[in-house]
């Protein structure tokens, strides 16, 4: 069977699914969304991204689409139909359709879409060669915290990495801080090993991968500091890496062109992903 969607109420094949060309989220940006992992069936801390997502929606004004229960069973009914075991799930809820009108529309409904997504496992040379990152001016606005759908300067980002032969662009803020990458959150590890990330303010978007593996190496007695921390002690760092739902913990070996640590994936960082790794197959052993 080919891969389905979910619009507004129907399954649709993924192909022809559509919606309406005066949906707000298509001319206004007016939505938010979350990407959920799936690992060997399982929705990776599914309560914690339908807790951000009604967040970002509460915190725009829009209403929820449907009840909690209705949109698990959606997204598992979605998953079965495209045999999802290893992927993402996303789902993307913006204000309606209305005619084209900044001010919120009286009547219009949230609008739903979901769509899943099968993924390969990191390959073994991206693992072993670890990521080039560069960093770019951080350019959005100052509410990063909600997950919206307005993403102009994150592509933008992300295509400058592109082109400049990188995974990821660094998002650097006007005092020189590194808030976070275009679609990942930004970890240091310090020379006397010290794994640094920014405290979840309204400069970045709290990952959820973020979050869990915050309690993952609090659990593990590894030494945290969240705080801003500069471009320059990020290039003077032993190991750097980005962790996001889609990325997991990744490595990073070059920053600005420049070897971060030795040039090598870090150690710490290793093991890092190794704990992510094994929380995500704990899920499974106690689904
Ligand atoms: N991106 N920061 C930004 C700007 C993001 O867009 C994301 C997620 C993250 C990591 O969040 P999480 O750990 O909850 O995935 C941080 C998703 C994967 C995306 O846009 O595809």
């Amino acid at each position: 069977m080919p891969r389905q969607a979910y619009v507004n109420g129907r399954y649709v094949p993924h192909r022809e699914a559509a919606v309406h060309i005066e949906d707000r989220g298509y001319q206004f940006a007016d939505g938010v969304y979350e990407v959920v992992p799936v690992y060997s069936g399982i929705l990776v801390d599914e309560d914690l991204h339908l807790d951000r997502l009604d967040r970002s929606l509460r915190e725009l004004r829009i209403g929820e689409p449907m009840s909690r229960p209705a949109l698990k069973l959606i997204s598992r009914e979605l998953m079965r139909r495209n045999g999802l075991s290893n992927g993402f799930l996303y789902m993307q809820v913006t204000r309606g359709v209305a005619p084209r009108d900044h001010k919120f529309p009286k009547d219009a409904r949230p609008a739903l879409v979901m769509t899943t997504r099968q993924t390969k496992p990191h390959s073994k040379q991206l693992l072993e060669e670890g990521l080039k990152v560069i960093t770019v001016p951080d350019q959005r606005w100052e509410r990063c915290d909600i997950k919206s759908v307005s993403l102009l300067p994150n592509i933008l980002g992300k295509q400058a990495a592109v082109e400049a032969g990188a995974y990821e662009a660094w998002q650097v803020d006007r005092n020189g801080m590194v808030t976070e990458g275009t679609s990942t959150n930004a970890w240091i590890v310090t020379q006397d090993n010290k794994v640094v990330t920014r405290d979840a303010t309204h400069s970045i978007l709290g990952g959820i991968t973020r979050h869990t593996l915050l309690k993952l190496i609090r659990a593990e007695g590894y030494d945290l500091e969240e705080r801003p921390f500069s471009v320059e002690e990020a290039k003077a760092a032993k190991e750097a890496f980005l962790t996001s739902s889609t990325s997991l913990v990744l490595p990073i070996t070059s920053l600005d062109g420049q070897p971060v640590g030795n040039g090598h994936p870090g150690i710490l960082t290793g093991k890092l992903r190794q704990v992510y790794i094994d929380y995500m197959q704990s899920l499974k052993k106690s689904a």
